[in-house]
């Protein structure tokens, strides 16, 4: 988690991040949205996949899934908006009833999310009775509340370790779920969800890339394929892979992921060559700075849960967010 200080102004936030015509244009903008935060005691949280404008220009409080819904249970402000996607507002909100959660695009969902219901979960729990719900944060507030405990991918192992139990039952990432029975001995039974994003990479693009950069490092996230997790270096969570990279600064990376994460830690990272193969969240990328703008001045949209949904939802994020990482 990077805090940022909230006077730096845009070019000083922007300096060799982005081309300086680019500063130019977007400065008046980000100016704006830095008088709205003020009026309305407002802290923007990006995910690490936000463009660089948002990451670098206007975020408060950067991080993974892990660290925005922590973040969201720490801050003072009265108003969150969420540079990320809709389970990630959502989160926000069920960890913090409270305030005011605002997402600049409802349209940013995410296909994980997508690929499973409450329902769903009522049926596995029927087939299954014993066994415990794990749930990937990707997931509508209905199936949080159906869940036993949530979990990140920066806390997936040790969350289903927390359970001490031999099995559970781990939705709706089939990858994450994978990579975590690799990690672990308690039996994992998984759904067929997968992110639209990560299960574009293929092994054999990798090993391309191997064969073509000597000594080039692989790290990965872990909602890629098992064939993409083989050729890795380090598999880790988007804020577990920054960190990596910041650690070793090693001569050449590719980080496996979303596409915007790479142009956010080269600009921390310059002495890496990044190798950027291109796989942008179509979600992630609804959100603009306009938008974020539009969000403040407006007030919109908010995200609000039903209360009842929330009481439950809100057990299952309390339970992961009290595991040790
Ligand atoms: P992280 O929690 O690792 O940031 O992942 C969220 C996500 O949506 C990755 O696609
Ligand atoms: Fe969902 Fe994949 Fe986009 Fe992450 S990258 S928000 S998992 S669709």
């Amino acid at each position: 988690m990077t805090v940022l200080t909230p006077s730096a102004g845009p070019a000083e936030r922007l300096k060799g991040i982005v081309p300086e015509a680019e500063i130019a244009a977007i400065g008046p903008l980000i100016e704006e949205i830095k008088a709205l935060k003020e009026d309305r005691n407002a802290v923007v949280l990006a995910h690490n996949y936000m463009t660089p404008d948002i990451f670098h220009g206007v975020a408060d409080l950067r991080g993974d899934s892990l660290a925005l819904a922590r973040m969201a249970t720490e801050t003072e402000a009265d108003v969150i908006v969420m540079a990320g996607v809709h389970f990630m507002a959502e989160t926000a909100k069920i960890a913090n009833e409270g305030k005011t959660v605002l997402i600049p695009d409802l349209r940013a969902g995410c296909s994980l999310a997508e690929s499973i219901t409450a329902a769903d979960i009522r049926l596995l729990r029927e087939r299954y009775p014993d066994t415990p719900v794990v749930t990937y944060v990707n997931t509508s507030a209905e199936v949080k509340a159906e869940s036993d405990i949530c979990c990140t991918s920066g806390n997936a192992v040790q969350v289903v370790e927390s359970l001490g139990v031999d099995r559970v039952l781990f939705l709706p990432d089939q990858y994450l779920g994978r990579w975590v029975a690799t990690q672990t001995d308690v039996e994992i039974i998984l759904w067929n969800g997968s992110c639209e994003v990560h299960e574009r990479f293929t092994g054999d693009e990798l090993r391309a890339y191997r064969s073509a950069n000597p000594g080039i490092r692989i790290i990965a996230h872990p909602e890629c394929p098992p064939d993409v997790l083989e050729e890795a270096d380090f598999v880790g969570s988007t804020s577990g892979m920054i960190g990596w990279v910041k650690d070793a600064r090693p001569r050449q990376v590719v980080m496996v992921t979303e596409c915007s994460m790479s142009d956010n830690v080269a600009a921390e990272v310059p002495e890496t060559d990044f190798v950027r193969p291109c796989n942008l969240c179509p979600h992630m990328k609804r959100i603009t700075l306009e938008g974020i703008r539009d969000a403040l001045r407006d007030l919109k949209h908010e995200v609000t849960v039903e209360p009842e949904v929330a009481a439950r939802a809100r057990v299952a994020v309390e339970r992961m967010l009290a595991v040790p990482v």
